[in-house]
């Protein structure tokens, strides 16, 4: 298991009981180079080291990703004064690119959370004053739910406590091999 990893493990163990440790940062950059950056749920880790993301096929991020791929996550743990920022690579899976990964993440959302994925499409204007209604079943995945995998390739590693603070490099060589190196911060 890379040494990264098993850091994340921790952090997230370490601040189980602060719902906010569960979210990050993701920038992403459209066709013209211009970023855009918003705050995601991390709702897992693959084996093969992919950070896991819901979202909706409709939303800006996802086009950016369709014409940028490499994207960048930022993650602070306030408790313990960690700072992870990951290089990513983002493939975005519809339900029918992988049906069984999608659904088992609808699956596993609260009513409220599927709630919000049935209020019409996102970013378009709201017109009236009226309350949103939700159009749809919550037995069937919307066509625009998706998963996101953000296939980690660098991650720099950042510690406040102490001093001096602690930043490591973490990256793969041509094999794949994860190797470290401590930097200054
Ligand atoms: C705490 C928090 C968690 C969020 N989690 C997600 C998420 O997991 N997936 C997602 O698509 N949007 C999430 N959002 C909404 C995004 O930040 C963003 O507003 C929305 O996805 C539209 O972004 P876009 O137009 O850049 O695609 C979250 C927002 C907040 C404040």
């Amino acid at each position: 298991m890379p040494q990264w990893r098993q850091g994340l493990t921790k952090s997230l163990h370490k601040t189980r009981s602060v719902p906010e440790s569960r979210y990050f940062q993701l920038a992403t950059a459209d066709a013209q180079g211009l970023p855009y950056c918003r705050t995601v749920v991390y709702r897992g880790l693959t084996d093969d080291n992919c950070l896991v993301v819901i979202s909706d096929t409709r939303t800006d991020k996802c086009d950016q990703l369709a014409q940028q791929p490499h994207a960048h996550g930022c993650w602070y743990f306030a408790k313990t004064r960690e700072q992870y920022r990951f290089s990513v690579t983002a493939k975005v899976l519809s339900l029918e690119m992988d049906t069984p990964l999608v659904s088992a993440h609808w699956e596993r959302l609260s009513d409220a959370g599927k709630k919000q994925f049935l209020w019409g499409e996102p970013g378009t204007p709201r017109n009236d004053g009226s309350a949103l209604h939700v159009s749809g079943d919550f037995s069937a995945v919307p066509q625009h739910f998706c998963v996101i995998l953000l296939a980690i390739h660098k991650v720099d590693y950042l510690n406040l406590r102490g001093s001096p603070q602690y930043r490591e490099l973490h990256y793969t060589d041509e094999q794949g091999n994860w190797l470290s190196q401590s930097i200054i911060p």
